[in-house]
């Protein structure tokens, strides 16, 4: 259930604002029911909605994978005016949103979508899907260091599930490690988090792969559509049993 004008405004029928102003002049119905408050609730899927008389048409899902450069914002605007990931949609017309969060600083594989199970899906703390990142930190960890992420540390919001971690590039001259590691969760922050408890500040953060799905060859700052059997993969490994975790 969403707001009824961001119903309207997600069938592309005009901005929020303006499908506010329908609303209030009387123009929308719900079930046969017209409405004219403001903060009605509806589900495209299931209920009736027309507009001047004619039903609304439920939008097209979606499913679009993008390399996020940094210095981007994950969210649909900013108040400081900063750029967005929908900068980065040109020919989408459809409103996506993100599938979980990337840092302002961090570049790398986003998902966006404008089906909300599908997001729901992905995102569920309890579908533990893998999200693998490398990581340039300050300074070389000590293999015991890793093995500490690999068991699960203590974070100020709790202890963190095992990850996987690997050395990708050990620079001795530059003081400087390039680590990958895969998480099953998705806490705000997470990895930065991570290498600051062993003692070791990130400098540079990219996702590579979402589930099984790679950035391969696609551009910083470009954008491709998901193909159904990418879809599938994704939905698959979140409902799947065989890469679950369980914490200690
Ligand atoms: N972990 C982080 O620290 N930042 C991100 O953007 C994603 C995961």
């Amino acid at each position: 259930m969403e707001r009824l004008q961001k119903v309207l405004a997600a069938a592309g029928i005009a901005s929020r604002r303006k499908c506010e102003e329908m609303i209030l002049a009387g123009l929308v119905e719900v079930n046969g029911v017209k409405v004219t408050t403001l903060g009605v609730k509806a589900d495209p899927a299931v209920d009736a909605i027309t507009v001047n008389g004619k039903p609304i048409k439920s939008e097209q899902k979606i499913y679009l994978m993008m390399n996020k450069s940094k210095g981007v914002i994950t969210s649909a605007k900013d108040p400081q005016g900063r750029k967005v990931v929908s900068d980065f949609l040109p020919g989408i017309k459809e409103r996506v949103y993100p599938v979980g969060r990337l840092d302002y600083d961090t570049e790398g594989l986003l998902l966006l979508t404008n089906d909300g199970e599908f997001a729901n899906l992905l995102t569920h703390p309890s579908h533990h899907v893998p999200k693998t990142y490398r990581a340039t930190v300050k300074g070389i960890p000590h293999g015991t260091a890793l093995e500490q992420l690999q068991k699960g540390i203590k974070l100020e919001d709790g202890m963190t599930a095992p990850a996987e971690v690997e050395y990708h590039d050990v620079d001795t001259e530059a003081g400087e490690a390039t680590i990958t590691i895969t998480i099953f969760e998705g806490r705000n922050r997470q990895v930065r988090r991570m290498f600051e408890a062993i003692g070791h500040k990130v400098i540079k953060l990219k996702r590579i792969r979402f589930g099984e799905l790679g950035l391969e060859s696609l551009g910083r700052g470009k954008y491709r559509h998901l193909t159904p059997q990418e879809i599938k993969e994704l939905r698959d490994i979140a409902k799947s049993k065989t890469h679950k975790i369980h914490k200690k």
